[in-house]
Formats: structure tokens, C-alpha cells, sequence
């Protein structure tokens, strides 16, 4: 197989499945995205047939093409262990040997949030960060990564943290914004309580804050008084599959070479 086949990264998300070929030089997507909705009843198998779907799309994508495919929860040696926001069905499915046996592909299955850190990191908003990066996704949940010197920290679940007795993600995701009416000013607030929580145990240089709200950024990243510089993600709603790409490739020329 060949490490220079284009990877293709796929995001899997509440409501859409997304894929495209990545072009590796430039952490940019090399054909338009693809984009199928997730199916109702999200089980593992019932994705994997979207993902599928998705992979047959592109002419881009050749027999040795690694494919990356993110998923909101947790992944260890792609086992899926936590399922906070899908189907629980998840939970205990080795999601990348099912892929793997289904597209006959290398697979490398990562949290969605890693992902995007791994593509920030690359080519993005902490592009040659020397310290600590923490990079949150605010959306339905709170996603996390941690990358040091660029080097990913798998699977931090720092939407998690309990925060005056409760999980910090069902008070501080963009999802309760939407849900609770909350103003900028309203939300900042809880915000403020998240991350100098999170700047208090960790110490990060910089906190970088992805998610589609982060378009928005302007509106209440400015509203927060922090020590650590704290700035919007560059890569937006590409993120993950520009890092799902980045790290397939990573594991398949490990396992090639
Ligand atoms: C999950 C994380 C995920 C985040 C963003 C959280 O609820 O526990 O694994 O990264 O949502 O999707």
C-alpha cells in the first residue's frame, strides 16, 4: 500500500455524516464535501453503511487510501467507551475493525474532538504552539483535546468536569445557549466558570475554542477575563476531517513502514 494515496476523513455527527479526500500539504479538503444525514436510529452499523455510502463518492479515494472517521466519544484501539450524546449502542463496539472488515481500508476511529485539535495543531489556530494547547469544542456537548508541542493526549473528557455539582457540557455547551434562551453576556458568564476552572488545573498556554459557535466568537470570547490567551479555531467545520486524515495517515504509514 501507499502512504501518497489521498486519505479521506470522515466526521460523523448528530446530524450529518461528512467526508472529503484531504490534501495533506495543505490541511485542505482536495473535492467538495459530501454530506449524508445520520440515520435516525444511529447504531454503529447503521453508520458505518453512511460511511460507506460516503467513501463510494469519491473517485479521489483509492485501495490504499487510509480513511479517518471521527465519532463523539471516546475510542481507545478502536473500541468506542463512552456514548454521552448517541446511541448507547456504541458503547463496547470495536468500530474500527468493523469499518476496516466493511471498506477494506486502514481505519483509524478517533474522538471527534482530538480531530480537530490534531488539525488545529497542524495547520490551524495553534500551528507551531510550543506549550500546552486545549482545545474545546462548544456545541451539543463540550468536547476536549490536549495537545503538547503538538503531540496529541488522547481522549481528555474535559466537557465533563463537575462544576458546582453538575456536568460542566449541560451548562456550558453551546446546545444549552439554544435551549435555555441564554444571551451572550448570559453564557459567557457560565463560560468564564468553565475555563478558568480549566486554566486553574491545567495550566494550558493557550486555549483555542472550535465548534460552529466559534464563527461567532466575536461575541463572547471577548467578554472572558483569562490569563490564557484564548482564541477561535481557524479550520471551522473542517476540522475533523482534516484531522481524522492527518491521523489515519499517521497510523497506516506506521503500519506500512
Ligand atoms: C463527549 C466527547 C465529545 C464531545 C463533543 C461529549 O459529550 O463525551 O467525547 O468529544 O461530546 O462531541
Amino acid at each position: 500500500m501507499s502512504s501518497t494515496a489521498l486519505p479521506l476523513g470522515i466526521d460523523v455527527g448528530g446530524s450529518g455524516i461528512k467526508g472529503a479526500p484531504v490534501d495533506l500539504s495543505t490541511g485542505t479538503l482536495s473535492a467538495e464535501r459530501v454530506r449524508i444525514e445520520t440515520p435516525e436510529h444511529s447504531t454503529p452499523q447503521a453508520v458505518a453503511k453512511v460511511i460507506a455510502e460516503v467513501v463510494e463518492a469519491f473517485d479521489e479515494v483509492h485501495d490504499g487510501s487510509p480513511i479517518g472517521v471521527t465519532i463523539p466519544g471516546v475510542v481507545q484501539k478502536g473500541v468506542v467507551q463512552t456514548a454521552a450524546n448517541i446511541d448507547s449502542s456504541w458503547i463496547g463496539c470495536n468500530i474500527e475493525s468493523l469499518l476496516e472488515d466493511l471498506l477494506g481500508h486502514d481505519v483509524v476511529v478517533v474522538n471527534d474532538a482530538d480531530a480537530a485539535g490534531v488539525a488545529e495543531a497542524r495547520f490551524g489556530a495553534a500551528r507551531e504552539q510550543e506549550g500546552l494547547v486545549i482545545l474545546t469544542t462548544l456545541g451539543t456537548g463540550i468536547g476536549s483535546a490536549l495537545l503538547h508541542r503538538g503531540v496529541l493526549i488522547p481522549n481528555s473528557e474535559l466537557g465533563h468536569l463537575e462544576l458546582d455539582g453538575h456536568d460542566a457540557e449541560t451548562r456550558a455547551a453551546s446546545s444549552v445557549k439554544t435551549r435555555e434562551e441564554l444571551s451572550y453576556e448570559e453564557w459567557a458568564a457560565r463560560l468564564q466558570r468553565y475555563y478558568s476552572h480549566l486554566e486553574n488545573l491545567l495550566w494550558p498556554d493557550l486555549f483555542v475554542v472550535g465548534g460552529g459557535v466559534s464563527k461567532k466568537a466575536d461575541k463572547f470570547l471577548p467578554l472572558l477575563s483569562l490569563r490564557t490567551p484564548i482564541v477561535p479555531a481557524q479550520l471551522r467545520n473542517e476540522a475533523g476531517i482534516v484531522g481524522a486524515a492527518v491521523l489515519a495517515t499517521d497510523k497506516s504509514d506506521h503500519r506500512h513502514h
